[in-house]
């Protein structure tokens, strides 16, 4: 069995992309391997945060993830901040990281373009995710395209301390998702799908109603040479919306392309509302089930105490390598 890990950050409007790169591959794997999943909180400061708010969004993502099928019996869940091994080992790694390699880190330069100064901790993100992977021995991380310079940087450093201190890490691999491993914005179909954009239509959200999915879709950018294929660089719009089709209804792209030769946006819009809206409301119905539940808080102490195992054991090996402690 391989050991699975991955995070989702605590922030909200857990959208389409979230669901179609990371949690639907998250449910798939619970079934053949040893799967961990993190809320990481810790993550999720690295940009401020309403601490009331964030509390709230911990408990959000956790019901998502019990909602759209993790099972608590076969995956562990539960909050980064609850195991305190997350940011010791953080530190340990940030000593065998560079400036130069955390500089070039895409998501660093974008999050912290056009200011003079950024905290830390955005600085050091990457570096905070590694030692989420590393602590569990994992095998292989989901997660969606976007994250692939990160994964790379967790394999550097874990090679780099296998080196220097001897076998001390698994090497990770990132898995994603060919078919939605990226999906876009709706209204800018150029740039990814995301949880901050300030146009609530450029995203679908997991609890989005009917109408505020069926209007995201129906307003979706898209061309105006009118025929319906796939074709990212041309017809970034119309690929988009045949990549969420694909993704939802398990129908191939080239197959989509087929079905709907010679029809328009407006009829491949219209069903993909009812393609989506499928696939959400179930996920809507077993979440308000149990978003308020004395189940949900049980299911992640539990998560934390048997995540907490395994950090303490990975801890263990760790500072003996490094000749750290009595
Ligand atoms: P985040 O929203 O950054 O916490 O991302 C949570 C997970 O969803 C990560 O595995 C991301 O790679 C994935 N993800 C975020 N946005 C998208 C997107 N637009 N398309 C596909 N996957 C995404
Ligand atoms: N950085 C990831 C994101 O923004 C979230 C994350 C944190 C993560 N730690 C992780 C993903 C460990 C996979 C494994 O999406």
């Amino acid at each position: 069995m391989s050991r699975v890990f991955s995070g989702v950050q605590p922030t909200g409007n857990i959208h389409i992309g979230n669901y179609l790169g990371a949690l639907k591959q998250f449910v798939e794997l619970q079934d053949e391997n040893e799967c961990v999943y993190c809320i990481v909180d810790l993550h999720s400061i690295t940009v401020p945060q309403d601490p009331k708010q964030l509390k709230q969004h911990i408990l959000d993502v956790a019901a998502l993830y019990l909602a759209v099928g993790l099972d608590p019996e076969k995956s562990t869940v539960f909050v980064q901040s609850d195991v305190s091994a997350h940011a010791e080992l953080a530190w340990i790694l940030m000593c065998n990281a560079y400036t130069g390699e955390l500089s070039r880190m895409t998501q660093f330069k974008q999050k912290s373009k056009n200011k003079e100064s950024a905290p830390a901790g955005l600085f050091t993100y990457p570096i905070l995710m590694a030692a989420d992977i590393l602590l569990y021995d994992t095998d292989i991380v989901p997660v969606g395209n976007d994250q692939k310079q990160h994964i790379e940087l967790t394999r550097d450093i874990a090679i780099r301390v296998n080196n220097a201190y001897g076998e001390t890490f698994v090497v990770p691999e990132g898995r994603f998702l060919k078919e939605g491993a990226r999906v876009m914005s709706l209204d800018d179909p150029t740039s990814k799908m995301s949880k901050s954009s300030p146009n609530a239509s450029s995203r679908i959200s997991l609890l989005d109603s009917y109408n505020q999915v069926k209007k995201a879709i129906m307003r979706a950018t898209t061309d105006s040479e009118g025929s319906i294929r796939f074709d990212r660089e041309n017809k970034p719009g119309v690929s988009n919306l045949l990549t969420i089709y694909s993704a939802f209804s398990g129908i191939s792209i080239e197959e989509l392309e087929k079905q709907y030769d010679g029809m328009g946006y407006g009829a491949l819009k219209k069903d993909l509302v009812e393609v989506v809206w499928t696939s959400l409301e179930p996920i809507q119905k077993r979440y308000n089930e149990i978003r308020h539940s004395q189940e949900l808080v049980s299911v992640l102490r539990d998560g934390a105490e048997r995540a907490g195992a395994i950090a303490e054991k990975t801890m263990a090996r760790v500072k003996e390598r490094f000749g750290l402690g009595l």
